[in-house]
């Protein structure tokens, strides 16, 4: 992998060096790629020198952990769910983009699903999460006996997220449809509190429950994102509002459409949920790999591109 364009999620994290250090494949540090030499763009403390101080040995794992459930609510084929957590994990799970593996505690490691952090309350420790019903695993949780088996902190579920952070004092413009309302709600409250102004965009669904005007309230525009529509109403707000950003929570489907009309436009970063097939999260099982535009392989439930 080319360390100049891709930065790993959780470089200079607890999780640091990983499981990818000891196989000589760090997506950052050429010397743990076994290169045998240092050209790396990684600002913080060396991955390196953590790596030979702690004796050529990864960090503690992120280990599964019971945890109860203390509020449960279904709307339609969606279930909300509040969870009690230590205060470590709220205080690590309230970034954008953060996710976790859950599952029923009565299922096997292999029924680990990756579900975002719809919400955290750092002071009560607390995370909210919205699940939908979709199959196996997911509806194996919806009897989940009031515990629960979660795994993380994890944090790539969002790409683009140095934009995300450093937006300020700007126009931004938000798209969610349906379940992608869950990872959308952190994101929006990181932008209003950087001083941006938001306008939202929901999917219009009559059985759509819309999260983000519980959250947030009025105006919140809708349209239907299953047609062109929604590239087309995007693509003229753009020229109105100059949006400096614009997140889409949806399909790969929708984030294409919407990008293509919006590409030749000047100084949009776009920012949008990660789609791919998540599964151990550690860049190991090799579920989530693609190409990139080089012909690179990004292991994206860790990558962030530069
Ligand atoms: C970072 C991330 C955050 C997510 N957040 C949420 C959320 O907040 N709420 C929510 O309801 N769903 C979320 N999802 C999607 C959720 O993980 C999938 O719907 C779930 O894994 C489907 O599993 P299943 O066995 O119920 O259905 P299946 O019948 O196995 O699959 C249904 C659909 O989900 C996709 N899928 C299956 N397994 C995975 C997987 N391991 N990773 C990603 N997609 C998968 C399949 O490709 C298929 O399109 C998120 C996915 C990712 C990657
Ligand atoms: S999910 Fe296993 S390598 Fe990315």
């Amino acid at each position: 992998m080319n360390s100049k364009q891709w930065q790993c999620v959780d470089a200079g994290s607890d999780y640091c060096p990983c499981h990818l250090a000891e196989e000589n494949s760090c997506i950052i540090c050429t010397q743990l790629q076994g290169k045998g030499y240092c050209d790396c763009n990684w600002m913080g403390v060396c991955i390196y020198d953590e790596f030979y101080f702690s004796g050529n040995k990864k960090k503690e794992v992120r280990e599964p952990k019971e945890y109860s459930v203390i509020d449960s609510k279904v709307v339609g084929r969606v279930m909300v769910l509040s969870i009690q957590v230590t205060k470590y994990m709220a205080r690590v799970l309230k970034q954008p983009g953060s996710y976790v593996f859950v599952r029923n505690k009565h299922s096997d490691y292999f029924f680990d699903v990756p579900i975002s952090i719809m919400d955290c309350d750092e002071e009560k420790s607390l995370i909210k999460m919205a699940i939908e019903a979709r199959g196996i695993k997911t509806k194996k949780l919806m009897d989940h006996g009031g515990i629960i088996i979660v795994r993380g902190p994890y944090w790539n579920g969002i790409f683009g997220l140095n934009a995300l952070k450093t937006t300020q004092d700007a126009k931004c413009l938000v798209l969610a449809r349906g379940i992608a309302q869950a990872p959308a709600i952190l994101p929006i409250k990181h932008l209003l509190k950087n001083n941006n102004v938001v306008d939202i965009i929901v999917n219009k669904r009559a059985d759509e429950h819309n999260f983000i005007e519980e959250y947030f309230g009025g105006p919140i525009k809708e349209v239907d994102m299953s047609s062109n529509d929604v590239a087309i109403l995007c693509r003229k707000l753009m020229k109105k509002n100059n949006y400096k950003l614009v997140f889409i929570g949806g399909s790969d489907v929708l984030q294409n459409k919407v990008i293509k009309y919006m590409k030749e436009t000047d100084n949009v970063k776009f920012v949008t949920t990660n789609n791919n097939a998540i599964c151990c999260g550690e860049g190991i099982c090799g579920s989530c790999i693609k190409k990139d535009k080089t012909g690179t392989l990004v292991r994206t439930c860790k990558a962030q591109k530069i």
